[in-house]
């Protein structure tokens, strides 16, 4: 059976509001918190920084999960975890060293994670895999939220699927951009653990009935 984690990101949240939208996320039937943190370096926007972490980390009462999109992630993995974060999640292709940026995550007390932009490769997974706690696939560039889902997303979950099964690795897969009711079910049935969804949760009318309805739909 499955139980899906649904991970709301706070990217989309209103940042004139965010403990207002914290306690929604509290109170609602979602796992985790995800926050991305963006440097205009790596990808072409810039979401927030550290004292913005800190504020929702002092409300928010589930599981931390922090996306990086920056570049020399190596720098700040200290930063991150005594902010707080749970789950720290590292691009691919941010990390010349990647089994070095993995191990030094984990020597911080943290689960280790590594994102994938659309056009990277699964298998280029192969031999860091049993490292990984989660692999962040991308299903649109990151930058920024509200766009839409790449349908190839579905065959990579596959592809990857396959790579932890055949390595015996206990890898999580979470899936991260236009999340919605329509393509939810699917990326669980082809192997997804965790969905990210931002615009769908917090421009919906009612974003904690929108939340129950993305849990129900792929928990079964
Ligand atoms: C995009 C971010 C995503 C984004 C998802 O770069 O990594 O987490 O917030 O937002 P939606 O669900 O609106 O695509
Ligand atoms: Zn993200």
């Amino acid at each position: 059976s499955k139980n899906t984690i649904i991970a709301p990101s706070v990217l989309a949240a209103d940042f004139a509001n965010l403990q207002r939208d914290i306690e929604m996320i509290n109170n609602s039937e979602a796992d985790w918190f995800h926050i991305d943190i963006m440097d205009g370096v790596f990808v072409p926007n810039i979401s927030f920084g550290m004292p913005v972490l800190e504020a929702i980390v002092k409300h928010a009462k589930k599981t931390i999960d922090v996306h990086l999109m920056i570049v020399d992630p190596d720098r700040y993995i200290k930063t991150f975890a005594e902010l707080g974060a749970n789950i720290l999640c590292v691009h691919y292709e941010a990390c010349p060293h990647l089994h070095r940026t993995l191990q030094a995550i984990k020597a911080e007390g943290m689960k280790a994670g590594v994102a994938l932009n659309p056009h990277t490769n699964v298998d280029l997974l192969e031999d860091i895999i049993n490292d990984i706690d989660m692999v962040l696939i991308m299903s649109v560039n990151p930058g920024f939220g509200g766009q839409s889902f790449i349908e190839n997303t579905y065959s990579k979950v596959e592809k990857l699927k396959d790579l932890i099964n055949r390595k015996r690795a206990n890898t999580i897969i979470e899936i991260d951009g236009g999340v919605t009711n329509k393509n939810a079910k699917q990326l669980v049935e082809a192997g997804a653990d965790v969905l990210v969804a931002g615009s769908f949760v917090f421009k919906a009318e009612n974003p904690t009935v929108t939340v129950a309805d993305l849990k129900k739909l792929t928990s079964f």
